[in-house]
């Protein structure tokens, strides 16, 4: 059995204090919250405040980004040590906005999810078709592409650290979801292009979160499908009533 893991990636939004006063009402509102892995990923200047409300709770803390690197002359970048030393489990790699804005590409997305894993961190992968490729067909080889990038070198028992997120890029803040459907056709050929790759057992057991515009009114329908194990929520994340509720689906 695979454990739900719905994962609110804040991105560039909330002042310390925001970011304390909703972790602080998120924990009010999910005090009761079982069979599910609960994450957030505030900005970095929110993290340690949002540990030390966290703590004690079942509410797991991540990280954005990092660095490939123990540390060194990288000016304003944050490497995996400084954020297992605060408290952070989780971090989000690769997301489709680093890799427009930040030219990350697969292998980059590869090395960080490595140096992760080394410190015991537990990448969330993000891989995801442009609209122009799903217009143009290219959805599953782009897909197989970045699996095979991104996971390049990775061992069997790292992969069981590691949270896949399929966001389609044009699904990502723009209020139009994938169906269900256009969801599970691509997360079930993620899973079968792991089993290429890894064993069955560990394709089986690998979690595949959605992401791309979840909302509570939607989120029910996409957890339904066989291959959908969470959810990465954008903007429905940075208030606690609807992040709450989409936990809660
Ligand atoms: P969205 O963002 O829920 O606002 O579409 C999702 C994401 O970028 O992870």
């Amino acid at each position: 059995m695979r454990k739900p893991i719905i994962a609110g990636n804040w991105k560039m939004n909330k002042s310390v204090a925001e970011s304390i006063s909703l972790a602080k009402e998120l924990k009010e509102n999910l005090r009761n919250v079982e069979g599910r892995e609960v994450v957030v990923c505030p900005p970095f200047t929110s993290l340690f405040p949002v540990a030390e409300e966290l703590r004690g709770t079942k509410i797991t803390l991540g990280a954005q980004n990092l660095f490939a690197a123990e540390s060194g002359a990288y000016t304003g970048e944050i490497s995996p040590s400084m954020l297992k030393e605060i408290g952070v489990l989780y971090c989000i790699i690769g997301h489709s906005e680093r890799r427009r804005y930040f030219k990350e590409d697969n292998s980059l997305v590869n090395q960080k999810a490595k140096f992760a894993l080394n410190l015991e961190m537990k990448p969330i992968i993000c891989i995801g078709e442009t609209l122009e490729q799903r217009e143009k067909n290219l959805t599953f080889s782009v897909i197989k592409q970045q699996i095979s990038g991104v996971l390049d070198g990775l061992s069997t028992s790292e992969l069981a650290n590691i949270v896949i997120a399929y966001e389609p890029i044009w699904a990502i803040g723009t209020g139009k979801t994938a169906t269900p459907e256009q969801a599970e056709e691509v997360h079930s050929f993620i899973r079968k292009e792991v089993f290429a790759l890894y064993e069955e057992e560990m394709a089986s057991s690998l979690r595949i979160q959605y992401g791309g515009s979840v909302k509570p009114g939607n989120v029910a329908s996409l957890m339904q499908k066989e291959d959908i194990d969470g959810a990465l929520v954008g903007g429905a994340a940075l208030s606690a009533d609807s992040f709450s509720k989409i936990v809660q689906y």
